[in-house]
């Protein structure tokens, strides 16, 4: 990788500050105790730097401030709304789509309507919220991401793409079992790595085939068409807007959490072609989010999603994003620090397991090494690892564990400068250097699912 590769120019100015506590070492320690090890718990006034996600945590534009004054509240039919499907059919494009409060309610719905005990849902990886929406409802998550994946040094420049030969496979295989597929752009659990255009076309083929509808979580959809530009031959003169036409064209609908590319606090949305499944999600979404003008948000909210997701997929600000991304890890990489290579598209994975060899998975390494960087640093980070990802699977009654064991270093969107991504390689590569004195994690306390959010911990050791 370049040495010494350059921080991008930042496409805007700094308007309004939010204030950052400078926390010391010893209240850090005292705030982590308090918080049971779980960064989850900490209240935010005690993160210097928060990189625990990039979702609801960008900042918002002048244009998109704005639109919160502009948002029409009322109940049915707001202009806001209609805002929306503008903006909604200019880059999706599909038949019909319902506002949801987040991205998991999108999941939830179509769980509801889709899913029946026993199946099986594959994708490249599944997001926890998605996984734990479908083993909710009896089903199996199962990943089918290409074993490229597996490797962090691999420089694969897709490595988000699902195994077409495994897809094929468990198609074959359990035919009726599997009510719809999915895709998840860029695959967050996998390294934030976007997945091409050739193997979505791939995807599109076999579902058709095989007779199943595809749903893609387009969370990050921009990132991933940005990659599809720079990275898939002969798409580089085409616009964002239309690579991400071609890929939802090949897909029957979708789930999007707007917390992300759309670069807002909260939304989302449900997106589908089947005329059915349309007025049977309509029905689930107005008992449990809204009306489907607004779906769980307020009419400002849609405004502001409205207008984030024209920003959001804009090219000056998709380059600024990947090159940040990029930045931070070079320079983790120049420094010594495990990184997933390429780099993705909303934040730097650091190989945890490459780190703190000496910790089983069973002692959690990625759960200890994100506790040190917050006590070194003050930086959160999340852990992907064995804490979020394991589980017991319906189908084998066995426990099922990641291959990696990570951290995620997600970069909120237009929100950190150049000053304090180097504050955060700093800290890592002190945490590197006296990484054998480093012990592993037991879980005192954990619900069954989703249990990274409110497990309790302690050093094994100390
Ligand atoms: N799918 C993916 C790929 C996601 O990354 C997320 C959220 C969701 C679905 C659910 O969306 O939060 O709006 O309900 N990811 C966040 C993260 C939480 O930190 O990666 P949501």
């Amino acid at each position: 990788m370049a040495k010494g590769s350059r921080h991008p120019f930042e496409p805007f100015r700094i308007k309004m500050i939010e204030h950052i506590d400078l926390i010391t070492y010893e209240e850090r320690e005292e705030a982590l105790e308090k918080a049971d090890y779980n960064l989850f718990n900490l209240p935010a006034d005690k993160v210097m730097i928060d990189m625990l996600t990039d979702s609801g945590t960008g900042a918002m534009s002048d244009e998109q401030w704005a639109s919160l004054m502009r948002g029409d509240e009322s109940y049915a039919g707001s202009r806001s709304y209609h805002r929306l499907n503008e903006s909604v059919n200019r880059i999706f494009g599909f038949k019909h789509f319902l506002p949801t409060h987040q991205g998991r309610a999108a999941e939830g719905i179509l769980a509801t309507c889709l899913l029946n005990e026993g199946d099986l849902i594959p994708s490249n990886t599944h997001f926890d919220t998605t996984a734990a929406n479908i083993l909710a409802r009896g089903g199996t998550p199962t990943n089918l991401v290409i074993e490229a994946s597996e490797d962090p040094n691999d420089l694969n420049p897709f490595k988000g793409n699902i195994d077409i030969g495994r897809l094929r496979q468990f198609l074959e295989e359990y035919d009726e079992r599997i009510p719809f597929c999915m895709v998840t752009v860029t695959n967050n659990a996998g390294g934030g790595q976007p997945v091409s255009l050739a193997n979505i076309e791939s995807i599109h083929g076999l579902c058709r085939e095989y007779g199943k509808p595809l749903f893609i979580d387009a969370c990050r959809f921009a990132e991933n068409a940005w990659f599809i530009k720079q990275r898939e031959l002969g798409y580089e003169d085409w616009t964002i807007e239309t690579i991400a036409h071609r890929m939802f064209s090949l897909a029957d609908g979708a789930t999007f959490s707007a917390k992300k590319d759309a670069i807002v606090n909260i939304g989302g949305l449900l997106m589908m072609n089947d005329d059915e499944l349309y007025v049977n999600a309509k029905n689930e979404l107005i008992m449990r989010e809204g009306f489907p003008s607004y779906g769980g948000l307020a009419g400002r909210d849609i405004d502001a999603m409205a207008t984030g997701l024209i920003e959001g997929i804009d090219e000056g600000y998709l380059f600024y994003r990947a090159s940040q991304v990029k930045w931070l890890h070079d320079e983790l990489q120049d420094m010594g620090v495990p990184v997933i290579s390429p780099p993705g598209g909303h934040a730097v994975y650091i190989d945890a397991g490459a780190i703190l060899p000496h910790i089983d998975a069973s002692e959690f390494p990625a759960q200890s090494l994100s506790v040190e960087m917050y006590l070194e640093g003050g930086v959160r980070s999340s852990e992907i690892g064995s804490v979020m990802l394991s589980f017991v699977s319906p189908e084998s009654g066995e426990l099922v564990t990641p291959n990696l064991e990570l951290i995620r270093l997600a970069i909120p969107r237009r929100t950190y400068t150049e000053s304090h991504l180097r504050h955060v390689v700093d800290t890592a590569v002190a945490i590197v250097k006296r990484a054998e004195s480093i012990g592993g994690m037991e879980i005192i306390e954990a619900p069954e699912l989703l249990r990274h959010f409110s497990a309790r911990f302690d050093w094994i050791d100390r």
